[in-house]
This record gives structure tokens, C-alpha cells and sequence, in this order.
């Protein structure tokens, strides 16, 4: 069958563009987790306005190089010293908050725990001695709850690092702080640069619709219309028999599943967008194929294309929907994509 895929993630560059240039600035895309699920797409953040990519590993920072990217790179992970040396082969900096790591770093961005209670330093004094050495280039700390607006630890870490950065008193240090809800929540959390993830992608931080913050989602999932069949009452669809039929109706065959990360939580539970309208996902998503109610008439044929994430006509289904039937996060619906799913980018 030309023209469609059986599990496509296409990925809409300007869309990446447009919401880098909508951040704050200076912007740092963090892209790590093969940013977000979306793949190589640092490229794009950099010509929407961010000027620095963070990722979490070593091999990360390695993978940027060779795409050809000179921007400056963040490795915010854990390092052990096999990674290190990656790391600064790279010509990574890296965020320290051990002597060992402060000590062997070219440029060192010392991590102050304010309340994550993850990695950092949770010693203050500690922090401040890190600070002191001069291969040291910037100062930061990560938020716990910046998507979570009234609560009492986001102005907590705030004042605590702000008032960090005063005792450490160098002004020569980058000081970053905001992902993207505490960058879009608060432009006190600024300082000398934002680090956003989700927003970059298009995703909303407060879980909600991202177009109240002019964001567009740069993902979409799509797959294909594999069978139609006629259902009698009493017909199951799937592994254990989830669904039944209650009268005579037609079922669609979508080939899609658990092995490209559309989750198996999802059985009897998420909506799939056919000819621009919503129809439900019945039975069990196995590892290849889910099945589709297309009620008791339908004009739905082999070969039709399939909207698992984003729109078709009027309808929309939002990568934060997905995740709310699963009881999770947009970020891990876009990174839990597995690589068996295809990546197109388009310009
Ligand atoms: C240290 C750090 N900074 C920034 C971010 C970006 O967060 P977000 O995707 O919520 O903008 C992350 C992502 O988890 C992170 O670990």
C-alpha cells in the first residue's frame, strides 16, 4: 500500500522553530532522550533562537557532534569517569557537584540541590567552595514542582538559589534555573538562561492545552487502515477477549502496538482519528495492531490513514490526552515511542 506506514512519527520542524523563538531567551533546548522521542531536530531549535542544547548523557553530547552541531552543549546527567572523558572529548561542559567531577571538567556548571532532592549538591557551603575554581562557567539548580502553580517549594528553591548565586557573587558565572513551566510561569526564575524541554516540542508543561501558551505540537503518530471486518454479536477483538460485540458492526485492524510504545494500558481506553473523526480503540493493544470500532455502518476502507497523535479535519488528539488515559505525562508518550516507529522531519 503507497502512501501510508504502518507506525509514522512525523515531526514538523518549523513547529520546533516557532516555539523556540516563542521562549524566552537566551533559550537552551534540552534534547536529550533522542529530544524527547522526536529525534534529531537540534538543528531547528537552534534556527528558532536557542543558543545552547542540554542532553543527560555523555553519548548524547557525542551524538550532537557528529550531527555537526557546534553550539555549546550542556550534559546535565550522572557521569561516571568513562562518560567524563566522552563528555569533554565532545568538548561537553558538564554539571558537577563532586570535587572529583568540578576537578577534572574543563567548564563545570555547579549544581545547587534546592529541593529536588535528585542530583546536586544539597551542602551549600560545599556549593560555594565548588564555585570558587575558576574552570567553574555557571551556576544551577532544577525545579521539583514549577508545573504545579500555588505550590510552596517552587518559591522555596527560587529564593534559595537566588540567594546562592549572591554569596557565590561572581559575575562572570551563566546562572540557569527555569525548565520550561517555571520559564513560562515565572520570569524571575530567568536569570542568564531557560532550559526547555517540552515546550520546544510543543507540549504543554502544565498538562493542558499548549496553544494557551502559543505552542504547537511538533509530533504526530500516524498508521493505516490494515482490515475492515464484519463483527456479529458475541465476535471478540484481541487477546483475552476485552471487547465483545454487542450487535452486528464493522472493527478496523490499525497495525500499531505495544512494540512501537503505543501502550497497552491503552486497550479499551484512547481514540484514534479515521476520515477526520474520533473512533475508539477496542480490545487489547497487542504488540503489532490495535483494533477500531466503526460502529454498525461505516464508510472507513483498507488503506485509510490513521491519526493516533495530532489532527485530521476538525479533530485533534493531543499527545497530553494519551497521557492522561494512561495516567502518566506527555513527555513519556513522545520519548516512550519506540524505534520501530519511522521518523519523518519535514520543513
Ligand atoms: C536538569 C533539567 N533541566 C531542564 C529540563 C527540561 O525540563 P522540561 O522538559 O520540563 O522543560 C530537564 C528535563 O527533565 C532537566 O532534567
Amino acid at each position: 500500500m503507497s502512501g501510508v506506514s504502518r507506525a509514522l512519527a512525523q515531526v514538523d520542524l518549523g513547529a520546533i522553530e516557532r516555539n523556540c523563538a516563542r521562549l524566552p531567551k537566551p533559550l537552551c533546548a534540552v534534547v536529550k532522550a533522542d529530544a524527547y522521542g522526536h529525534g534529531p531536530v537540534a538543528g531547528a531549535a537552534l534556527r528558532g533562537g536557542a543558543t545552547w542544547l542540554a542532553v543527560a548523557t555523555a553519548g548524547e553530547a557525542r551524538e550532537l557532534r557528529a550531527q555537526g552541531v557546534d553550539a555549546p552543549v550542556l550534559v546535565m546527567g550522572a557521569l561516571t569517569r568513562d562518560e567524563l572523558r566522552v563528555a569533554l572529548e565532545a568538548e561537553a561542559e558538564v554539571v558537577a557537584w563532586t570535587d572529583e567531577v568540578a576537578g577534572v571538567a574543563t567548564r563545570a556548571h555547579v549544581k545547587l540541590d534546592t529541593g529536588m532532592g535528585r542530583l546536586g549538591t544539597k551542602d551549600r557551603e560545599h556549593a560555594l567552595r565548588l564555585a570558587a575554581r575558576p574552570n567553574v562557567t555557571g551556576l544551577m539548580t532544577h525545579f521539583a514542582t514549577a508545573d504545579e502553580p500555588g505550590d510552596d517549594l517552587f518559591p522555596a528553591q527560587l529564593e534559595a538559589f537566588q540567594s546562592f548565586v549572591e554569596a557565590v557573587g561572581r559575575d562572570d558565572l551563566l546562572v540557569h534555573a527555569a525548565n520550561s513551566a517555571a520559564a513560562l510561569r515565572d520570569a524571575a526564575s530567568h536569570f542568564d538562561m531557560v532550559r526547555c524541554g517540552i515546550a520546544v516540542y510543543g507540549m504543554d508543561p502544565f498538562h493542558q492545552d499548549p496553544a494557551a501558551h502559543g505552542l504547537e505540537p511538533a509530533l504526530s503518530l500516524h498508521s493505516w487502515v490494515a482490515a475492515v471486518r464484519r463483527f456479529e454479536p458475541g465476535d471478540s477483538a484481541g487477546y483475552g477477549r476485552r471487547w465483545t460485540a454487542e450487535e452486528p458492526c464493522w472493527v478496523a485492524t490499525v497495525p500499531v502496538g505495544y512494540g512501537d510504545g503505543w501502550r497497552r494500558g491503552l486497550t479499551n481506553d484512547c481514540d484514534v482519528l479515521i476520515r477526520g473523526r474520533r473512533h475508539p480503540v477496542v480490545g487489547t493493544v497487542s504488540m503489532d495492531n490495535v483494533t477500531v470500532a466503526l460502529g454498525t455502518g461505516t464508510d472507513v476502507e483498507v488503506g485509510d490513514a490513521v491519526v493516533l497523535i495530532g489532527s485530521q479535519g476538525e479533530e485533534r488528539i493531543l499527545a497530553e490526552e494519551v497521557a492522561r488515559r494512561l495516567g502518566t505525562i506527555s513527555y513519556e508518550v513522545t520519548t516512550g515511542l519506540l524505534p520501530r516507529v519511522r521518523r519523518e522531519h519535514l520543513r
